[in-house]
């Protein structure tokens, strides 16, 4: 099992890390393998919307983006974490899936993703949203945890006194684990879930 986690925060150790931290802390007890991957201190353009990566495969802005699909490539699992902005996931961290996502050319079915969400006080259900839905547009399971992912806290690590998103953020890395270890041994047992060819079809004909 190989776990790729995204700190999207400008904080290396801010409250966002408090929540990855204790993600990670429960994948060294579950034997999982992973890797930590910030943005923090990565300048992370914004897509150019070109569409050259459908012909070279990968972003041509040669950056963190394509050094990350290398690894999603042979991961199992994704975890990304961002502080809330205003009610969004940070524009680092919007910029770094969305051009994650468009220059993916390799098969992202059956990876499990999931989010947590750093926040003051409001915005982390709609930016939980936000990432979700580069997931369930790539095939890719969603693990859950006993809330909605998010963490409070105002100046970096106030958020170690929130146990119930540390408690959260701990059921949510068991739980990705769990989901990872029944897909590798569903796939074994049953094959991996056919694909069928893709139909693009715009509203304008
Ligand atoms: C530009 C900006 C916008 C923010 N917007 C929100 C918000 O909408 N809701 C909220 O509760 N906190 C908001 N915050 C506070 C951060 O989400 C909060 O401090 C968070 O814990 C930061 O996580 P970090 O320490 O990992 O960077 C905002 C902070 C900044 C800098």
């Amino acid at each position: 099992m190989k776990v790729l986690i995204v700190n999207g925060s400008p904080h290396k150790d801010g409250n966002t890390m408090v929540a990855l931290r204790a993600m990670m802390e429960v994948f060294e007890e579950e034997g999982a393998e992973y890797e930590l991957f910030n943005i923090a201190d990565k300048a992370v353009e914004d897509c150019r919307g070109c569409g050259a990566c459908s012909k070279l495969g990968r972003c041509v802005i040669d950056d963190a983006v394509n050094e990350f699909n290398e690894k999603f490539e042979n991961a199992d699992g994704i975890v990304i974490g961002s502080p809330v902005y205003y009610a969004a996931a940070a524009g680092r961290v919007a910029s770094f899936l969305n051009r994650v996502f468009y220059s993916a050319k390799f098969d992202t079915t059956m990876k499990v993703g999931c989010c947590f969400c750093a926040a003051r006080r409001g915005g982390i259900e709609t930016a939980f949203d936000q990432i979700n839905k580069y997931f369930t547009i790539s095939g890719m399971p969603i693990a859950s945890s006993r809330y909605w992912n998010g963490i409070h806290g105002s100046k970096p690590g106030e958020a170690e006194q929130d146990l119930e998103g540390i408690s959260v953020a701990r059921i949510l890395a068991r739980n990705m684990c769990f989901l990872m270890k029944s897909i590798s041994l569903g796939k074994e047992t049953y094959g991996a879930p056919k694909s069928e060819k893709k139909n693009v079809t715009n509203f304008i004909r």
